[in-house]
């Protein structure tokens, strides 16, 4: 499908190279334009490129009253050579028509995704963030738009991309770990739900969580599955400790924990980052007795924002707390966190096929 390009005006577009002084926050800036198409009797179409604006939204919308939504997240990265690459984006596109599917919407051509994704970065690269550490983030959606109020299926949809230049999810970034709430009261998600996708009502369901363990001290939660027996994952990343032999062991993606492109792509370096990388049901009463007799020696979250973000203390519903290691990052965390952004930025040869550099249409 042909993207048509309907832009601002040159004077309204941001002219010079973007150069913030003050460390960026992360998601809260905009860059001038979006990529949008829509869905309608079967069919995705005009797929186009536009100014950054409000969408008109039908106030009967599903998106509105029953969260008919997905999303994704990808982040793109300025290598020395100048030019800019997404990193994993397949992988997004993929794992966008897999949320589809779970929530009754229609798949979208990945190709499509990928270069409207590509060719709206190409649109506003003036918007790239000069600044360590960093990133243009991608956040590609879709909603359902029907004004109707039955509990069904929308028939009509908008696919659309926004960018964000961003710093870290976490504004201390690796060098202050964080503190996680180990919570038997709340869930994120449930066996036969949506757990494994990126729909926006599993955002909405955890926030309640969040903001429980931001009053604990916690940056998020770090939840157990339905029986309170097993680690899943966090609100916002995968969940991952270190053995003190060194292996990193990740929980396996059971139908409650999204699929992260993050801990499936520290799985496939498992050479280069030599050290062994394996998948486990884990005991959280285990877990807890590793750290306390020295067997688990680092902890940490994998995920796009987040990249790799050690965990340096647990926190208990009854104020207990549990440090990991000397509760500053581990030596592994460290080395993973370098390969792996390093491999982002270009100072680390990247697989086959993990960067795509964004041509200049
Ligand atoms: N788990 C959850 C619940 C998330 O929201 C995210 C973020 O996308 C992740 C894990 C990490 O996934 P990925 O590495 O694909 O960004
Ligand atoms: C990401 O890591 O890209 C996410 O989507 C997590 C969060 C910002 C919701």
């Amino acid at each position: 499908m042909k993207i048509e390009l309907k832009l601002k005006p040159q004077s309204e577009r941001r002219q010079d190279v973007f150069k913030p002084e003050k460390p960026l926050p992360f998601g809260q800036l905009r860059t001038d334009h979006m990529f949008v198409v829509d869905y309608a009797d079967g069919v995705w179409k005009e797929a186009r490129i536009v100014p950054y604006a409000n969408f008109s939204i039908a106030p009967g919308a599903t998106a509105l009253h029953y969260s008919q939504e997905i999303f994704e997240g990808a982040k793109a990265f300025m290598h020395p050579d100048g030019e800019i690459y997404s990193f994993r984006i397949d992988k997004n596109a993929k794992r966008m028509n897999i949320s589809a599917e779970t929530v009754c919407m229609p798949k979208i051509d990945e190709d499509l995704q990928i270069e409207g994704i590509q060719r709206l970065i190409d649109v506003d690269r003036k918007w790239f963030p000069i600044q360590e550490g960093a990133s243009l983030y991608i956040r590609p959606f879709m909603f359902g738009t029907e004004d109707m109020l039955g509990v069904k299926p929308s028939k009509t949809f908008t696919y659309a991309v926004i960018l964000s230049p961003s710093g870290p999810y976490y504004p201390k970034g690796i060098t202050e770990p964080v503190k996680l709430l180990i919570s038997d009261r709340f869930h994120r998600a449930a066996p036969g739900g949506t757990g494994s996708s990126k729909t926006g009502g599993n955002y909405a369901a955890s926030l309640r969580a969040g903001e429980y363990a931001y009053s604990k001290g916690a940056s998020q939660v770090l939840y157990l599955d339905c029986t309170n027996t097993y680690i899943e994952e966090c609100g916002a990343m995968n969940h991952y400790h270190v053995m003190k032999d060194g292996t990193v062991v990740i929980p396996e993606f059971t139908e409650s924990i999204l699929r992260a492109i993050t801990s499936e792509s520290v799985i496939e370096l498992e050479k280069e980052l030599g050290r062994k990388v394996i998948q486990q049901r884990i005991k959280i009463d285990d877990f807890i007795k590793g750290i306390e007799n020295g067997d688990i020696t680092e902890a940490g979250g994998f995920g796009t924002a987040a990249v790799v973000s050690p965990v340096g203390t647990y926190i208990f519903e009854d104020g207990r707390e549990l440090k990991v290691g000397d509760g500053r990052i581990g030596s592994v965390s460290k080395s993973i966190y370098e390969y792996y952004t390093g491999i982002q930025t270009g100072r680390v040869k990247a697989p086959a096929g993990w960067l795509r550099k964004v041509e200049r249409y």
